[in-house]
């Protein structure tokens, strides 16, 4: 009789997960988890109509995970649907397309909907965030770069990853790295690991190198007013080298940000007497 008897799962063995994919219509979501999950690529855009529901299981070390998949509409029309779907949530694939910056700007809003819907006692320190820069394919059209959108995500503690689903480039890797974090953070208590990347710089470091790309000038990209004296250069220079220098800082973009302030120091000691 007893063989008939269904085997008990050895406790601890086998867990559930809830995830969910974020980012702005037409970015990709629906393709990146039909690509990962059908091993296919659909070129036609299907919008999904408020929420796809898929489930799927997946061998992490020795434990079985059964992963339930909620693929959001991003388009604002489905504000009241998403709302439902956002509690009890352990992962986010968060997607941006490469060549659409207003989807890059949008992840902010993104994560700024999910904390609203999740209320004063959610907690989003407890989610793994993957990142996906998606539609690496086009690289003709891309707008975002690697170290822009890596800087975003690093800085926040999130997984970053380039990915296209057309191509497959980059899937497999973010969905076994995502799995395996979110295993990390059940076995460590609920805590996101801290990785490596995220330790490795500071967020004044990611902050300087933002406002050096965004800088509409050489006096504002050293952060001095114009007209500023020779000392008052060199001060400003001194302090952001330190800050930047690629032997000190290894956050994205901080070379280009580190070759950018010598550029501006040399254009404007050019000028000032
Ligand atoms: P919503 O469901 O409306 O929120 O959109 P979505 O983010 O799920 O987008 P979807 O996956 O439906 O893809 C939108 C369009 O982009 C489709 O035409 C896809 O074929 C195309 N697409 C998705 N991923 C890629 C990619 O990596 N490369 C290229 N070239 N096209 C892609
Ligand atoms: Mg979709």
């Amino acid at each position: 009789m007893e063989t008939n008897m269904p085997k008990r799962k050895e406790p601890g063995k086998s867990l559930r997960i809830k995830v969910i994919s974020m980012g702005n219509a037409e970015v990709g979501k629906s393709c990146i988890i039909k690509r990962y999950c059908e091993k296919r690529f659909v070129s036609k855009y299907l919008a999904t109509i408020g929420i796809d529901y898929g489930v799927t299981k997946v061998q992490v070390r020795d434990r079985e995970i059964k992963v339930n998949i909620f693929d959001m509409a991003g388009h604002p029309f489905f504000y009241e649907v998403r709302n439902e779907f956002y509690k009890d949530t352990q992962g986010v694939i968060l997607v941006y397309d490469v060549g659409q910056k207003d989807s890059f700007d949008a992840l902010d809003a993104w994560l700024a909907e999910m904390k609203q819907d999740l209320g004063p006692h959610g907690n989003m320190e407890n989610i793994v965030f993957a990142v996906c820069a998606n539609k690496i394919d086009c690289a003709k059209h891309r707008c975002v770069d690697e170290s822009e959108g890596r800087l975003w995500a690093e800085s926040r503690g999130f997984l970053y990853f380039e990915t296209s689903a057309q191509t497959g480039e980059g899937i497999n890797e973010m969905f076994q790295t995502f799995y395996v974090s979110i295993v990390d953070l059940c076995e460590n208590g609920g805590k996101r690991p801290i990785t490596n990347s995220s330790a490795s710089f500071t967020k004044e470091q990611a902050d300087t190198i933002r406002r050096i790309r965004n800088s509409k000038d050489s006096w504002d990209m050293l952060g001095v007013k114009p007209g500023a004296s020779r000392d008052e250069v060199n001060k400003a220079y001194r302090k952001l080298a330190v800050l930047l220098h690629p032997d000190k800082c290894v956050a994205p973009g901080s070379e280009d940000a580190f070759k950018a302030v010598v550029n501006a120091r040399t254009a404007l000691l050019k000028n000032i007497k």
